[in-house]
């Protein structure tokens, strides 16, 4: 290390082509590359500040979500570091330590598919005013019931395809769909058009294979056809697609894996009919209680482009909350199915609860609508919708300790590390001491001097404070019980949780 600080050898290389590349690459989703020095060193000032504001790598889900695995955002450590070095100017240090640049050759991830579908070039129409859905069909060719445990998406275009979602659908309409538009596919925005269709997998761009949990995969049925609906972004206008799905099927498993939307806008709906006046914002509930012991390994939630906000949590019938998932900030274009760390139990008696927040008033820059119009519940771009996909099957014992990420943290190129990193914890304590705890009757919130935001919510997800870091709050009126407290820092967000009595 000849240099005090990071450098692009030391540690950014690592960094970026860990956490950029599988996007920022020649042939990538992304609009530029971040492929050499070269490209971050042109770069480094929109990259720090797409890091500092949490908008890339594209992760909505709150940085507090330590339950979940397979995390593609950076740590606060990464963050601090990446930032200090486009400050200082983006020293290079020692180009003959570098890590090598990321290949992106067609490795395919599941080397002994029993289906693999690669559909007919489909070529963007040339002039897009939104963006399209298009589903793909393939026959399920195998015998009997089946177990799907492993999907791999392997983008035709990596520069035309967002995202994918896979369906499993028995109902017949998607080949009628199919033959009733021209072309390879047919075009359908929110669902696949069947109201019976199972969900069975999603891809953004840089996942990895999904992989289903030990012992467990989505009970298929004979027949029936999967479908994968892929998202054509307008800038993917002219361009020509040829996707290809690798699934893996094992007949011996004894465990079926569903994903359900069990939150849902409609029978779980609590304050319902979704109904979204112009010019309001509007909150909606879902509640549901768990009748038998379950185990979930995933949650996936879905809305369109006037929601701003997703989270979803569970209340054990001892009262113990478990996290689900908070989305602070909604962006329908990086709808993500969110694994857990570990295999979660939720006991019978248990109580599901989701929020969705829909902001439709010309302050939101994704309403479809100028001047706003009043949005109700349907399939298409400008309706909206409510959902919380859980990935799920019967609990047994022992679930709750199956591990399924040790790390949470998205293993890094080649398992490179990065040389600074301690430095970048000194020069950022992660610490942040609000007392006293439990608080009787004044809460000192002592924020750090780089404080932008105090955000307050109670054990049922409830925001009570939201507002400026004031040096303390006068808790006497306060229901007693245990509160989450989140302050947003220029560093990151710093959450405890503490008790008023
Ligand atoms: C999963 C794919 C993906 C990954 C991973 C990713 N990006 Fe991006 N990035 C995009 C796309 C797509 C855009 C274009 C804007 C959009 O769609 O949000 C973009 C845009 C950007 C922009 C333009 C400004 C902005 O905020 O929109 C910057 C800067 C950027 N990315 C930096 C990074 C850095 C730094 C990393 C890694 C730490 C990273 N990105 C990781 C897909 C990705």
């Amino acid at each position: 290390m000849g240099q005090n600080g990071p450098t692009w050898s030391d540690d950014i290389a690592c960094l970026v082509y860990s956490h950029c590349s599988s996007c920022h690459r020649t042939g990538g989703i992304a609009p530029f590359t971040l492929e050499s020095y070269q490209d971050a060193q042109s770069n480094g000032l929109a990259m720090k500040l797409a890091v500092q504001s949490n908008s890339m790598p594209p992760w909505p889900a709150a940085s507090n979500q330590g339950h979940l695995g397979f995390r593609k955002n950076l740590t606060w450590d990464e963050k601090a570091l990446l930032m200090q070095w486009v400050d200082q100017a983006m020293p290079r240090g020692d180009s003959s330590s570098e890590p090598p640049a990321p290949s992106f050759a067609s490795n395919f991830q599941i080397p002994n598919p029993d289906l693999v579908a690669e559909f007919d070039p489909y070529t963007v129409p040339a002039s897009l005013a939104t963006d399209i859905y298009r589903c793909f069909i393939v026959n399920n060719p195998l015998n009997g019931t089946n177990y799907l445990n492993e999907i791999e998406v392997i983008p035709g275009n990596g520069d035309a395809v967002h995202h994918v979602l896979l369906f499993w659908d028995n109902s017949g309409i998607p080949a009628q769909k199919d033959s009733a538009d021209p072309g390879p596919g047919y075009t359908s925005f929110g669902g696949i058009g069947s109201n019976s269709a199972v969900l069975v997998g999603g891809w953004v761009p840089g996942q990895d294979k999904w992989v289903a949990p030990p012992g467990m995969g989505f009970w298929v049925p004979q027949g029936g056809v999967f479908v994968a609906q892929i998202h054509y972004p307008t800038d993917a206008a002219g361009k020509t697609d040829s996707t290809k799905v690798r699934l893996k099927f094992s007949p011996n498993l004894t465990r079926p894996y569903f994903m359900s939307p069990i939150l849902d806008h409609g029978g779980t709906m609590t304050n319902g009919p979704l109904i979204i006046p112009a010019n309001q914002t509007k909150t909606f509930h879902s509640q549901y209680t768990v009748g038998q012991d379950a185990t979930i390994a995933s949650i996936l939630p879905h809305a369109h482009l006037l929601c701003t906000s997703m989270r979803a949590l569970a209340i054990k019938p001892n009262g113990d909350t478990i996290p689900l998932i908070d989305i602070p900030q909604w962006d329908f274009h990086w709808q993500m199915n969110y694994r857990f760390k570990n295999l979660i139990k939720i006991p019978a008696g248990t109580v599901l609860h989701g929020w969705a927040t829909y902001d439709n008033t010309a302050f939101n820059p994704n309403n479809p609508n100028s001047p706003p119009q009043m949005v109700t519940l349907g399939e298409g771009t400008t309706d909206e919708m409510m959902l919380f996909y859980f990935g799920y099957t019967a609990y047994q014992p022992g679930d709750e300790t199956t591990v399924i990420d040790p790390s949470g943290h998205a293993t890094h190129l080649g398992n490179c590390s990065m040389s600074h990193l301690s430095l970048a914890e000194d020069a950022h304590p992660q610490s942040w001491h609000p007392s006293p705890n439990p608080a009787h009757d004044m809460w000192y919130v002592h924020p750090p001097v780089d404080a932008l935001f105090l955000r307050i919510t109670d054990s049922m997800g409830r925001t009570v404070y939201a507002g400026d870091p004031v040096p303390s709050i006068d808790v006497r009126a306060w229901m007693s019980g245990l509160y989450i407290a989140q302050m947003q820092t220029k560093r990151g967000t710093f959450v405890v949780k503490w008790r008023v009595h």
